[in-house]
């Protein structure tokens, strides 16, 4: 390196230990020269001296690594470069001691929040706990039933609307006793006069059998419908029934090594030709296989009650909307269930916003002449009244595809579908909860 001419004008004895401590680093001795009143040492950068500085020499201070750090500290705060500007504001001795409060408050509302979400939730499940017990030793009013769904979270339309009355007749009459009083259904299904009449749809299936997966691919997959699908095979294991299978739609994802046997329903012949020509190509191995034709209203009536084959897993997609008695449908199903078993529906009908609804409302009858079905329907009414009790229901594309698990009334939940709430916090469902896993 370069020699280079370098003073300190030492005033003091501070400054006298700050130039021994920089002519340390430098690897330089000291030099006191005493009859000239001052400390001169000589490094390669120059000489320091102590005492009245020689008048030509060029005084320059050498910076800590402190000053040097506060120097690019402050150029960074005043970057243009708006990303170094935040990254030095976030590093600031103001912003961080701002944040810590910040941090303390979030943490307390964080703490107050949790605490009021866990009393309600304590409170709601108190209150079910009590409603359950008088469901089953009888005597529950109309009101405290309609209690329970709403607690439950599992208000449909035509709920909504009573329990509005019963409000009103609480505020305005100053009823608080609702025992003996029914209200009117409000049956969604009924009342709305541009859902279409139901039908039976055979008919029209078997002429839209070799066009159908040629005019449904786009729609499908613009939809992602693919994933919808593989949620609804995924459940499929032991003796399996798929009704309304049509096509074969449900085949690609089907895991054939979770399952004893399958058998195929449709009522319409055309489309189960289709379904067993996919199936036999993808598993031509498998021989546990029935296609069966027949109409999902009379499932029951094939075999006395004692010869009644049961299932493991019954599933259905978009089978509801083109059935002529959806609710008798289903309650087949749930009769044709082994214990533990499950059904497993993907449907589509009326979505969770006005807008929507209204959409499928005007092109309800369209809908029906293109695709034989009625996708305007409430699907959460028809599984209300049949009766069946539901595990899970998810809704997607603005709730009009509606994704349910559904089992038979009294059957114990299984120990993957109870929820955290329901296992950690409900103690009649933990209870029940405790028994399943006995069971
Ligand atoms: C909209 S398609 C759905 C087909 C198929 N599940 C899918 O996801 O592509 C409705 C199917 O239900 C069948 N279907 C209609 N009413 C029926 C009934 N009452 N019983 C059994 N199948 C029925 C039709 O023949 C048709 O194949």
């Amino acid at each position: 390196m370069q020699s280079q001419r370098l003073s300190i004008l030492v005033k003091d004895l501070r400054s006298t230990t700050f130039a021994k401590e920089a002519l340390r680093r430098q690897n330089s001795i000291l030099r006191f020269i005493p009859k000239r009143n001052f400390i001169q040492t000589t490094t390669r950068f120059g000489i320091f001296h102590k005492g009245t500085p020689p008048p030509q020499k060029i005084v320059n201070k050498i910076k800590t690594k402190e000053e040097i750090a506060k120097e690019i500290f402050e150029k960074q705060l005043n970057s243009p470069n708006r990303f170094i500007r935040w990254g030095a504001i976030a590093r600031s001795e103001k912003f961080t001691k701002g944040m810590t409060k910040y941090l303390i408050i979030a943490y307390v509302v964080f703490l107050v929040y949790g605490i009021s979400i866990m009393k309600k939730q304590y409170l709601k499940e108190k209150e079910l706990e009590k409603l359950e017990e008088k469901l089953e030793t009888g005597g529950i009013n109309e009101y405290e039933t309609l209690r329970i769904k709403e607690l439950k979270g599992k208000l449909r339309t035509r709920d909504e609307l009573k329990l509005q009355e019963y409000e009103r007749m609480k505020n305005e009459e100053k009823i608080d006793n609702f025992d003996g009083i029914t209200l009117p259904n409000n049956d969604q299904n009924k009342l709305n006069k541009d859902i279409v009449p139901p039908r039976d749809t055979t008919s029209f299936y078997d002429s839209k059998a070799e066009q159908y997966d040629k005019d449904i691919n786009f729609e499908e997959k613009a939809i992602r419908m693919g994933s919808k699908r593989k949620w609804l095979m995924r459940h499929c294991k032991g003796d399996v029934l798929e009704v309304s299978c049509g096509t074969g739609r449900n085949i690609p994802y089907l895991n054939i090594e979770n399952i004893n046997s399958i058998t195929f329903l449709d009522s319409s012949k055309a489309m189960i030709d289709i379904t067993n020509k996919k199936f036999r190509q993808k598993f031509p191995a498998f021989d546990k296989v029935a296609f069966v034709q027949g109409r999902a209203e009379n499932l029951t009536n094939l075999a006395s009650d004692k010869e009644r084959v049961k299932y493991d897993t019954i599933v259905e997609a978009f089978g509801l909307c083109s059935h002529e008695d959806p609710v008798r449908a289903l309650k087949n199903f749930s009769s044709l269930l082994k214990p533990h078993g499950r059904l497993v529906l993907l449907e589509h009908g009326r979505g969770r916003y006005s807008i929507i609804n209204k959409i499928l409302d005007k092109r309800s009858v369209k809908r029906l002449e293109t695709w034989g079905c009625r996708w305007n329907l409430d699907i959460g009414e028809i599984l209300d009244d049949s009766g069946l009790e539901i595990v899970e229901e998810k809704r997607v594309h603005w709730g009009t595809t509606w994704c349910i698990v559904a089992k038979q009334k009294g059957d114990i939940k299984k120990q993957d579908e109870v929820g955290f709430f329901e296992k950690y916090i409900g103690s009649s469902i933990k209870e029940k909860y405790e028994n399943s896993k006995e069971g």
